[in-house]
């Protein structure tokens, strides 16, 4: 079973008055098979954390330890993490104008695996997975992302994510923007991900709503640059009703 293990994970962003921590210490393990949620407050951090562990050139990890069963993770490259088996679904993911969405899935699948699939089982594939996310045929054929509603860019990611069958899965707000249809079609897929058994998932969100359709195995509460505590599937009942008010100092929800 593979395991993701965050250790004392310190990261910094470049700000315009100099370097600024925004990660203060996270420590998280993630083992294939379970899912945990990560909420918190706005700015406490949250995407900062995905982003982190995906590579992302603008944010510096000055101190921890990140690593996929052993493997130094901060040492590799984007591309070495996806072959590595780590997903990210973005908060606000971006256009790439020119490539459809067809190719884009073709070559990252050829990326990931490490060979091109089969023309005749991909195409099956590929088509079995857009009906599952009631995704007409057609949407295949558009440049990725350019002018996606926020539904269609979700179930782009989700459509992702089965395809590219991953070890750890990254979502972060995942639930943003989606109309309860929407919402249920899209966690419908992370489930039947998690139903192999095969994917240890990092649920990012702010609200609650989301964790109706996908029940975590363990909620962990993120504020102020660090996880403040975790516990079971009712930790998420009990910041329903309380919010995130007693883990802010300072009040600086915003
Ligand atoms: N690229 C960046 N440049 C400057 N500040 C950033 C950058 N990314 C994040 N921050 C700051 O880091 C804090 C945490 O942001 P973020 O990780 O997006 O929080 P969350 O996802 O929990 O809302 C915020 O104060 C945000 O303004
Ligand atoms: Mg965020």
């Amino acid at each position: 079973m593979a395991t993701l293990e965050i250790h004392d994970l310190h990261v910094s962003v470049e700000a315009e008055n100099g370097p600024r921590e925004i990660l203060k210490g996270v420590d998280l393990t993630i083992k294939q098979g379970e899912t945990h949620a990560v909420m918190g407050p706005n700015g406490s951090g949250k995407s900062t954390l995905a982003y982190s562990l995906a590579g992302h050139p603008k944010y510096t990890v000055t101190g921890g330890t990140v690593t996929l069963d052993g493997e130094d993770v901060l040492e590799m490259s984007v591309d070495e993490r996806a072959r590595a088996g780590v997903f990210l679904a973005m908060q606000y993911p971006v256009e790439v104008p020119g490539v459809s969405v067809s190719n884009f899935l073709r070559t990252s699948a050829t990326a990931v695996r490490g060979e091109a699939p089969k023309l005749r089982t991909w195409v099956k594939e590929v088509k079995s997975a857009m009906e599952q996310l009631q995704m007409d045929p057609a949407f295949a054929e558009r440049n990725v992302n350019e002018g996606f509603s926020g539904g269609e860019k979700k179930r782009h990611e989700i459509l992702q994510l089965e395809l590219l069958k991953p070890k750890i899965a990254i979502l972060d707000e995942t639930d943003s923007g989606l109309d309860v249809d929407a919402l249920r079609i899209v966690s419908e897929g992370v489930n039947r991900v998690r139903g192999t058994g095969e994917v240890g998932t990092l649920l990012i969100t702010h609200y609650t709503r989301i964790l109706r359709y996908i029940k975590p195995d363990f909620v962990h509460v993120f504020a102020n640059g660090r996880i403040a505590e975790s516990g079971g599937a009712e930790l998420a009942d009990v910041l329903e009703n309380e919010g995130y008010d007693k883990y802010v100092k300072g009040g600086a929800s915003a």
